[in-house]
């Protein structure tokens, strides 16, 4: 039976309008709020005690690589720029924040991710990992869950709820960008561009279409050792319409991928927090 993933559909196209339209959501209780500093984008998402989104905001940024803070300065006036605009929003300080680190980051690392989101003016409530945060978006507790950012891919495999097992490889949207940089001969800046347009998507996919299949034969090889029923794709270079149908057809395990793939960890970093 198709796992039916309705419900979070629901959420994060509701997640995605209030980020798109600069708009807020009214909420009860207090609010929870997540920062997710990606390779590509800095997201921070607001919801309220059900989990109900309430408002967010995403800035593309060069100031992290694969969770290592490249830089600080860039980081924090950033993250400070975007709280201090949903407070606006809101008509309310946010005082605490959740992070999220990807699987298999260094202690130091996460201190360094840490104090980013202190130095931007947030106590942080608490880091989790980032599978972790999709699953509770995507409602599951089994499965593996693969994040497909910018820089990296992350692979984690729940098991009733925990996780049972993390792998981080060194590939992701950014190599797909590269990939068609040099079929076309045309600069980076130019083929990202191409990549994320909708209408072109019939032209770029076959040529990174290599770059997913060599994703897929990566999350094939490490589920050999830690076997699971489906897998989830999240993360923003996983948005092409084909990218499931791929994997599914490579590794041999049901793929699911829910609405607005890229917005998934950072929500469930709220919701979390
Ligand atoms: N519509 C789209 N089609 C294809 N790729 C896309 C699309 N939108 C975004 N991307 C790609 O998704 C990547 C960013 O995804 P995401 O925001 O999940 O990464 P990140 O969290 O910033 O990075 P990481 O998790 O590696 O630190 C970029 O490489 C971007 O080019
Ligand atoms: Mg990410």
């Amino acid at each position: 039976m198709a796992y039916d993933l309705s419900a979070a559909n629901e959420t994060l196209l509701e997640f995605e309008r209030l980020v798109r339209e600069g708009k807020t959501a009214p909420w009860s209780g207090n609010l929870k709020v997540g920062v997710d500093l990606g390779t590509a984008n800095i997201v921070v998402a607001v919801v309220d005690e059900e989990n109900r989104p309430v408002a967010g905001m995403t800035t593309p940024s060069r100031v992290v690589r694969d969770g290592i803070v490249v830089d600080y300065v860039g980081a924090v006036s950033a993250v400070t720029r975007m709280k201090r605009e949903l407070e606006e929003r809101l008509g309310c300080t946010l005082e605490r924040a959740a992070t999220a680190i990807p699987p298999g980051i260094l202690a130091g690392n996460v201190r360094c991710i840490a104090n980013v989101i202190e130095g931007a003016g947030f106590e942080v409530s608490n880091v989790i990992d980032e599978p972790t945060a999709a699953a509770t978006v995507l409602g599951i507790d089994s499965g593996a869950v693969v994040d497909v950012g910018g820089g990296t891919t992350g692979i984690s495999v729940l098991k009733d709820g925990a996780v049972e097992f993390t792998g981080d490889e060194p590939t992701g949207g950014t190599h797909m960008t590269l990939v068609l940089a040099g079929f076309h001969h045309c600069t980076t800046d130019e083929a990202e561009e191409m990549k994320k347009d909708p209408k072109q998507e019939s032209n770029v996919f076959p040529v990174v279409r290599p770059v997913v299949e060599k994703m897929a034969s990566i999350v094939s090889r490490y589920l050999r050792s830690h076997p699971t029923d489906a897998i989830y794709v999240v993360g923003g270079a996983c948005c092409f319409t084909q990218f499931e149908s791929v994997f599914e057809k490579n590794i041999g395990i049901p793929t699911y991928k829910p609405e607005v793939p890229l917005l998934v960890t950072p929500l469930g970093i709220a919701m979390n927090a």
